[in-house]
């Protein structure tokens, strides 16, 4: 008895269409590339157009304010629950990384999600400082406090009073966060381009689609 062909096309069919599954719901995708631009502009806006500054460190604001509730409410891979690792498990797969051992994650690696949050804190510190020296009210309030807590910061030499000095720190923290992102980024960059190499999959291109060839034997799915 020979097999039945269009029973064999039909479940190779199945089985190709089963290598592929979504892993990043429309919204996060939405999400990344939205704070790509958003914080593009804001960087090369800075000291240039100050309108457009704001607007943009203020749409990076909402950008994450969306981005930690769908951390909660969202689909299975965007859940901080289900990528976020202790310390101990990320320096483990970060090891794994470098003896060239280390899995394959369908959703963010350990080292990948300590990353999601050390852009996410960050960002959120760049926007909050620079909300406050915009509002000269609320700068004074707190950076003035900034200023007695941590003197360093507010060094800025120009002889001005606390109130100076206080803006004077608020620039610095604020400056010193932006920087810091240039770091994270580059970082982020280079995590995904070994990811992707290491795993023979485009990890950019599935943050455009949102799909990622399905988990084999040994997997973190
Ligand atoms: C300003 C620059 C960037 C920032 C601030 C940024 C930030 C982020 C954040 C917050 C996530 C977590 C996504 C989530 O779960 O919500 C993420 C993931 C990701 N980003 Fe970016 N990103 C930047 C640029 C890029 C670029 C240029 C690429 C592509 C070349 C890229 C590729 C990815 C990929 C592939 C992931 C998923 C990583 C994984 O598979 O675990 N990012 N990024
Ligand atoms: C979150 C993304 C943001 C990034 C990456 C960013 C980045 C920068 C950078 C690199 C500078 C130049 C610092 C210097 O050399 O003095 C700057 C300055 C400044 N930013 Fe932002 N910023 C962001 C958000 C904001 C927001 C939300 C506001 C206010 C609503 C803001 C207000 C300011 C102000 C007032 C200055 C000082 C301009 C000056 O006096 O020359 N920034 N920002």
């Amino acid at each position: 008895m020979t097999t039945d062909p269009i029973a064999i096309d039909s479940s190779a069919t199945l089985r190709r269409g089963a290598d592929v599954v979504r892993v990043w719901d429309p919204l996060v995708r939405v999400f990344h590339w939205g704070l790509v631009a958003a914080f593009a502009t804001a960087w090369l806006s800075a000291e240039e157009i100050q309108p457009l500054h704001e607007i943009a460190g203020y749409a990076v604001a909402a950008l994450i304010g969306f981005r930690i509730v769908w951390g909660f409410a969202g689909g299975r891979y965007a859940r901080f629950a289900q990528f976020v690792r202790g310390p101990r498990a990320t320096l483990a797969y970060i090891g794994d990384v470098a003896k060239g051992r280390e899995r394959r994650y369908l959703g963010h690696n350990p080292a990948g999600a300590a990353m999601v949050v050390a852009i996410l804190v960050t960002l959120s510190g760049t926007a909050l400082t620079g909300w406050l020296m915009a509002e000269p009210e609320r700068a004074t309030a707190v950076s003035g406090q900034l200023a007695i807590v941590a003197p360093a910061l507010a060094d800025d030499d120009d002889g001005g009073g606390v109130e100076r000095e206080a803006d004077g720190a608020l620039k610095e923290v604020h400056e010193t966060l932006a920087n810091a992102m240039l770091l994270l980024v580059a970082l982020h960059l280079g995590g995904v381009a070994l990811a992707s190499f290491r795993h023979r999959e485009n990890l950019a291109r599935a943050m455009v689609t949102g799909r990622k060839r399905a988990a084999g034997p040994g997997d973190v799915a």
